[in-house]
């Protein structure tokens, strides 16, 4: 028996398995355009959530242009495929500069990202790898209140920055970045509202001292999902987004308000093994090594959501088996559940729990038509 899912239906697919409804993901890369086109925001898609060829060429709407990743196996892989326009969205440092330098020498636009003081001089060393006629591409990555990574908005770091990147003949400033983790706080309309004005003044604040300085800022850019499925008008001073969940939405999406159930587009399928009749539970096929534990801290009760059983819950797992019962103390029906029932959960953070598997299986309706491999490793 083969242990690779080469089935045509998701009934007979093996399990546990990542499904990516192929439908509801176009619909959420047309949204994400729409905004872009109607706040006249250029987009550049985050890849790090499906790290795939296929998607990307959806979201970048067949360009092939116009991408963050989040590792250098992901830059690879689109250069590979005649991607343009990469930026590596992750704080760079002296073990990535010979593989930057690799990039940078054979693409036309490759940017890297430079997250604090402590990094330039790295790029300034590392300007032997380069090509004559190259020079580092460089996004600035700007802390506006996540406290992450990036320089703070309200440090003198950040002109420094600007200052040795203009300076040295090495180096040119392309942009600022700044991912706006923070947005992932609840908050309500008026908050959401009033928490988006304040980026964009803390960001363009930044942009508009360095080029007081005569110093050129090409692109200004912010980029979550929370930010950019619930974008404000205020937004359309940016230059550049780059949300990446977007793509797949998840059940923490939901849960900010960023999405809708319809709008979710991949879940985990997983079967029924076991009936404990006694302690009132099932258990399935998928356990964290399938599910990831993302989620279970914040909302115990609730981090995930099982598709047409709203009042079934997973709630526990080990590695590779999962806990399910009924909410609030229902009785399960174990008629309706036999062993070998398939059970689709929504997972709460879907870039975690894609990041689990080696393939995804592409379906639309019962029907699967594709298989995607994600690239992997750093
Ligand atoms: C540096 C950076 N940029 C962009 C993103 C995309 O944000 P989201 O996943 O909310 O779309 C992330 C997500 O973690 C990130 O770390």
């Amino acid at each position: 028996m083969s242990t690779k899912n080469t089935h045509t239906k998701i009934s007979e697919a093996n399990t546990p398995c990542f499904l990516v409804d192929i439908d509801r993901l176009k619909k959420n890369s047309d949204k994400m355009m729409e905004t872009c086109r109607k706040l006249k925001v250029d987009l550049r898609c985050h890849t790090k959530t499906h790290k795939t060829l296929e998607a990307a060429d959806i979201l970048t709407g067949g360009t092939r242009r116009k991408i963050a990743c989040s590792t250098i196996p992901e830059c690879r892989l689109y250069a590979d495929n005649d991607y343009e326009d990469i930026l590596l969205a992750f704080p760079i440092s002296a073990d990535k500069i010979p593989r930057c330098a690799e990039l940078a020498n054979r693409l036309d636009e490759f940017h890297v990202m430079l997250s604090g003081l402590e990094g330039f001089p790295c790029l300034k060393d590392g300007a032997s790898d380069l090509n004559a006629g190259k020079v580092w591409s460089v996004f600035v990555e700007i802390d506006c209140g996540y406290g992450r990574t990036g320089i703070a908005w309200d440090s003198d770091d950040t002109l420094e920055a600007g200052t040795l990147l203009k300076e040295n003949p090495n180096t040119k400033l392309q942009g600022l970045y700044t991912h706006c983790g923070q947005s992932y706080d609840h908050m309500t309309p008026k908050q959401r509202k009033d928490h988006q004005k304040k980026i964009v003044s803390r960001l363009e604040g930044v942009a508009k001292k360095l080029r007081a300085l005569g110093i050129e800022v090409p692109v200004v850019g912010t980029g979550s999902t929370p930010t950019c499925n619930m974008a404000e008008p205020v937004l359309s001073s940016f230059d550049e987004f780059h949300p990446g969940n977007y793509v797949f939405n998840d059940v923490e999406q939901l849960y900010l308000g960023s999405c809708k159930l319809e709008d979710i587009a991949c879940c985990v399928a997983t079967r029924v093994v076991c009936q404990r009749r006694d302690l009132n539970m099932l258990v399935v096929d998928c356990g964290f090594m399938g599910m990831s534990h993302d989620g279970m801290r914040q909302r115990p009760d609730d981090f995930c959501v099982i598709k047409d059983h709203p009042h079934l819950m997973y709630y526990d797992n080990s590695q590779e088996l999962g806990k399910v019962k009924a909410k609030e103390g229902e009785k399960l029906d174990f008629e309706r559940y036999p062993v070998g029932t398939i059970l689709f959960i929504y997972p709460f953070h879907s870039c975690a729990t894609a990041a689990l598997y080696q393939e995804y299986l592409v379906h639309s309706g019962e029907k699967i038509t594709a298989t995607w491999k994600p690239v992997k490793g750093w």
